[in-house]
C-alpha cells in the first residue's frame, strides 16, 4: 500500500463509530467517509451519489452484471453480451447467469491486436439489440494492457438503449478515465490496483438507475449493497486515488523493457503490441519454444516476478483465454508471460531482466525439449 493511504487508514482504524449510527462518533466517521466519497467521485468523473462501495472489484462486477440482467430481463431482454477477454470476475458471473437463470451469453470476439471487434458488436446490436439486457466490456485488459474502445461501444449500445458496464479496475489512475464522459451506466474499480487497501471496491452506478441487490440487510448504499461501510478502507482508497502514479516514467520503462527484450530474444513478440493504446505498466510477451511455467520458475529463482495470466484449476495450468481469443494456439499461449511494471520499478531492474533473459530462455527451451 502507498504510504499516505496507510497513514490515513491507520488513523481511521483508531476511530470508533459505525458510519450509519446517528450518535456523534458515528456522524464524525460518516463525515470523513462522505469526504472520501466526494474525493473519489472527482477522480472517477462521476457524482458522489453514483458511488456504491463494495468488498472488491469482483463483487462490483457481479452486482452490476447480475443486477442489470435481472432489471432488464422482464422487458424481454435475455441476452448478456461480454467480450472474449473479460476477467473471470465477469466471465464467471455471466456463466452463472446462463447456468442458473437461463441467460443467453454472447461473447464478442477480439482482433489479433486484442481489441473488441466493433463490427461484430454492431451487427449483433443491429439484429438483436432489443434482446440485450447488458453489455459488459473491460476498459483495459489485465493480461495485455490493451485499451478497449468503450466510448464507441456506448455509442452503439445507445442506439438500442442497452446499458453498458465496464470493468475499469486496471485503468483507474493509470490512463484517462471518466465515467460521465464515457456515458457508461456502470463501472467497476478496485482499490488495491492503485496502491490502496485490499478488499474494497466501487460499483459506479448511474443516478436514477435502480438494480436488484445481491446482498440484503441494512439498506446501505442505495439499498444495493447492504452491510456496514468499511470506513478505514474507503478513506485509504480515496487517499490512494489522490496520489499521482508516475505513469510517464512507467511507460518509458515499459518501452525500454519491450525494446530490450525483443532485441535480446529476436523471435519473441509482444501480444497486443500493435494496439494504439495500452496501459503504461503491462507487457505480455510470447517466447516461442518455452513453457511459461518453466520460465516463471526460472525467473523467480533470479528474484524476478512475472505471471502467466492463466488460471490454475486442480493443478492443471490452462492456456490464457485472452491469448486464445487473440488467435494463439494452446502451445503459443502457454509460451507467454506477463510482466507488470509499477511506480517502484527501476531502470536497473529492467536492465537486469533484459541481460538475464537470453540464458533463461535457453534453459527453458532446453527443458522443453526433454
Ligand atoms: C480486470 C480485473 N477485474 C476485476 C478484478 C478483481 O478485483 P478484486 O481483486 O478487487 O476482486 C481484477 C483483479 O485482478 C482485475 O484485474
Amino acid at each position: 500500500m502507498v504510504a499516505g493511504a496507510i497513514e490515513a487508514m491507520s488513523a481511521q482504524l483508531e476511530k470508533l463509530g459505525n458510519p450509519s449510527s446517528l450518535h456523534t462518533q458515528g456522524r464524525a466517521v460518516r463525515k470523513e467517509l462522505e469526504q472520501a466519497r466526494e474525493q473519489l467521485a472527482k477522480a472517477i468523473g462521476c457524482h458522489a451519489s453514483e458511488i456504491i462501495f463494495t468488498g472488491s472489484g469482483t463483487e462490483a462486477n457481479n452486482t452490476a452484471l447480475k443486477g442489470l440482467f435481472w432489471k432488464n430481463r422482464p422487458l424481454g431482454r435475455n441476452v448478456v453480451v461480454i467480450s472474449a477477454i473479460e476477467h473471470h470476475a465477469i466471465l464467471d458471473p455471466a456463466h452463472w447467469l446462463h447456468d442458473h437463470d437461463g441467460a443467453e451469453i454472447v461473447s464478442i470476439a477480439v482482433t489479433e491486436k486484442g481489441i473488441v471487434d466493433l463490427d461484430a458488436l454492431k451487427s449483433l446490436i443491429d439484429t438483436r439489440g432489443d434482446e440485450i439486457a447488458v453489455i459488459s466490456v473491460m476498459h483495459s485488459n489485465n493480461e495485455t494492457g490493451v485499451i478497449q474502445p468503450i466510448a464507441q461501444i456506448v455509442q452503439l449500445a445507445n442506439l438500442a438503449q442497452i446499458p453498458v458496464h465496464s470493468d475499469s479496475v486496471q485503468s483507474f489512475c493509470k490512463v484517462p478515465l471518466s465515467f460521465s464522459e464515457l456515458g457508461l451506466t456502470a463501472m467497476t474499480l478496485s482499490a488495491h490496483k492503485i496502491g490502496g487497501p485490499l478488499g474494497i471496491g466501487i460499483l459506479v452506478l448511474k443516478r436514477g438507475i435502480d438494480i436488484p441487490a445481491i446482498l440484503h440487510g441494512g439498506g446501505q448504499e442505495r439499498d444495493i449493497r447492504s452491510g456496514t461501510l468499511n470506513a478505514p478502507s474507503i478513506v485509504g482508497f480515496a487517499v490512494a486515488s489522490s496520489l499521482p502514479i508516475p505513469v510517464e516514467q512507467i511507460a518509458q520503462l515499459r518501452e525500454v523493457f519491450a525494446t530490450g527484450i525483443l532485441k535480446a530474444i529476436p523471435d519473441a513478440y509482444i501480444n497486443g503490441g500493435s494496439a494504439n493504446e495500452h496501459l503504461p505498466g503491462i507487457v505480455n510477451i510470447t517466447f516461442p519454444g518455452t513453457e511459461s511455467d518453466t520460465l516463471l520458475l526460472l525467473l523467480d529463482g533470479q528474484g524476478i516476478s512475472a505471471s502467466t495470466g492463466s488460471a490454475c484449476t486442480a493443478g492443471v495450468q490452462r492456456p490464457s483465454h485472452v491469448l486464445l481469443a487473440m488467435g494463439h494456439n494452446d502451445k503459443t499461449a502457454r509460451s507467454s508471460l506477463r510482466f507488470s511494471l509499477g511506480a517502484t520499478t527501476t531502470r536497473l531492474e529492467i536492465e537486469k531482466v533484459i541481460e538475464l533473459m537470453p540464458a533463461v530462455i535457453n534453459q527453458a527451451r532446453t527443458a522443453n525439449l526433454r
